[in-house]
């Protein structure tokens, strides 16, 4: 068995994914996979009150993975009460400290990347690519958001004035920050977020998804042992219930939320209804993410880039694709070929190093994929493939055939479809217009692909369409910290962009101190 810390190291961004000691680093997890399974626990401070413990099962085979306590909603607002009482606190901690803090977490992260590996395998479901992947792209946010908190917020800005006059653009942290997460990205979303509210000053609540609250107390676990103090940083597990009693406080002075479009406006209309001091909300949701493929496109690239983007990760990304609209005169031959493709993906357990595509989260997730298929078996669609699932597959677990289902117009898509079904449409030549008009009817815009060889479409396409995330002729997720930061806006958020250089300013408040000197 070799030791984690040695199989890591030499990469030190998000393409963990190439990572080349896979197989050692495969054995290891499965030489101690069973051995924690039910050790790990999930918890809010002592003194809060929570509803018994309960099981957290694997969705990869039901398996119990440990125990959490979650709040009741009397339990989260006492909880707020608490974090409010530390905000004066946590406001005077100078942002090279709080930096300090956060790489500190990073070079812990990494040195315990074999436990937080097991979790997403064992918790979330994810392939061991996806969970090396999760793992780095974590580890980017908090040195990011480190060096972000000393270039953007390390000193007071000078502004102009006339003589006598000095005038001081201050950043004072907002107070409590609710950040809300989902289950898609356990580690590195529910991490990025928290360390950006960390940088900006603020005390932070962190509500991770009710699926995933073991990864979360990990991860919390890291930054307390880091240098961020108890009082400063909650754990608040719980369900969309526990998130509505946190949203409701009026101590809430910030709200970081990622997760579906549908509870945005439910947080939205909450914050909306105190009568205390006007909360901002980050929203960060879904897509009905397209791609676009003309005649001109590299055929073998192409079926590689489509099955990456919407069968990676189960489809379970908000930027996966979902929508393929394909030009007529290739239609054909691009479909055999990413069926043909789709044909070979290894669906199977997450603990095996030759799986492609894991389960998906949990029964009702399953449930709403199969019903979506039914739906397009009895007339919605017409299938062009369905995997049949392994006879091997583990029991208990919640898998889902990746499929392919051909659409007679955009219009049948019923919304984001969150799993491994891709839908095609073929348009013709002359039609990008309209390609366009329907991808804008859709309300989302989050990422978008487009694969031609004309620059004047590559270009027309990015400028017509108001999305976050555009990629030309390449795959469509996966964004990397720094270099692709990433969000996007209509249905699929408000901005600003995680990962980006404007993201931590909205953790802030501005002040300006005007001194007649
Ligand atoms: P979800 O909206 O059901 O839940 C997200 C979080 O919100 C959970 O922690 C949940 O407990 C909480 N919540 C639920 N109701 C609430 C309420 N009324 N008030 C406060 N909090 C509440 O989303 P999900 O199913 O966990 O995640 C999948 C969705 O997330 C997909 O739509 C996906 O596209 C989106 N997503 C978006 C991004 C992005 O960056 N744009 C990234 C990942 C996932
Ligand atoms: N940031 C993730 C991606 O780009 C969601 O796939």
């Amino acid at each position: 068995v070799v030791a984690p810390e040695k199989l890591f190291g030499a990469r030190r961004n998000s393409h963990g994914v190439e990572f080349g000691d896979r197989r050692a680093l495969a054995a290891l997890l499965r030489s101690r996979d069973r051995a924690p399974s039910g050790s790990w626990q999930a918890a809010p401070a002592v003194g809060l009150e929570t509803k018994p413990a309960s099981e957290v099962r694997s969705p990869s085979d039901g398996a119990v993975v440990g125990t959490v306590r979650e709040l009741t909603s009397g339990g989260a607002r006492a909880l707020m009460d608490r974090a409010a009482k530390a905000v004066r606190a946590s406001e005077t901690v100078p942002a090279r400290e709080r930096a300090g803090k956060l790489r500190r977490a990073a070079d812990a992260l990494e040195a315990h990347e074999g436990e937080a590996l097991q979790l997403l395998l064992r918790e979330a479901g994810k392939t061991l690519d996806d969970a090396i992947a999760e793992v780095r792209e974590a580890v980017d946010f908090l040195r990011f958001y480190a060096d972000e908190a000393e270039r953007v917020l390390g000193a007071p800005v000078a502004l102009p004035g006339p003589t006598g006059e000095e005038n001081r653009l201050l950043y004072r942290s907002r107070g409590v920050a609710l950040c809300i997460s989902p289950w898609n990205f356990p580690l590195a979303i529910f991490l990025g977020q928290v360390a950006a509210a960390l940088a900006g000053g603020n005390v932070v609540v962190a509500k991770p998804a009710e699926q995933t609250p073991l990864i979360a107390a990990f991860a919390l676990r890291i930054l307390h042992e880091a240098g961020f103090a108890e009082e400063s940083l909650w754990l608040a597990p719980g369900e969309g219930d526990v998130g509505a009693s946190l949203v409701s406080h009026p101590a809430t002075a910030l709200v970081a939320f990622t997760g579906s479009t549908e509870t945005a406006f439910a947080i939205n209309r909450a914050l909306a209804a105190r009568n205390t001091a006007i909360a901002p909300l980050i929203a960060e949701t879904g897509g009905v993410n397209a791609m676009i493929v003309d005649a001109t496109a590299l055929p073998e690239q192409v079926a590689d880039d489509v099955v990456r983007s919407a069968f990676r990760s189960a489809g379970q990304r908000c930027s996966a694709l979902r929508l393929l609209f394909v030009q007529e005169d290739v239609a054909d031959r691009m479909l055999e070929m990413i069926r043909g493709a789709v044909r070979e993906l290894a669906i199977g357990d997450p603990a095996d190093i030759a799986t492609d595509v894991g389960p998906v989260i949990d029964g009702a997730q399953e449930r709403m994929l199969r019903d979506h298929m039914d739906a397009m078996r009895a007339g919605g669609g017409k299938i062009l493939y369905e995997a049949e699932l392994p006879a091997s597959l583990p029991q208990g677990g919640h898998f889902v055939s990746p499929a392919i289902v051909e659409l007679s117009g955009p219009e049948k898509l019923p919304g984001e479809v969150f799993g491994p079904i891709l839908h095609v449409v073929r348009w013709r030549a002359g039609e990008l217009e309209q390609v366009a008009q329907a991808i804008e009817r859709t309300g989302y815009g989050l990422t978008l692909g487009v694969h031609s060889r004309i620059e004047a479409t590559q270009r027309f396409v990015a400028e017509r369409l108001a999305v976050g995330n555009v990629y030309v002729n390449r795959n469509m997720i996966g964004a990397i910290v720094g270099s692709q930061p990433f969000g996007g806006s209509g249905l699929s958020g408000t901005g600003p962009k995680a990962g980006g250089p404007n993201y931590l300013a909205r953790f802030v408040r501005e002040q300006v101190v005007s001194t007649n000197t």
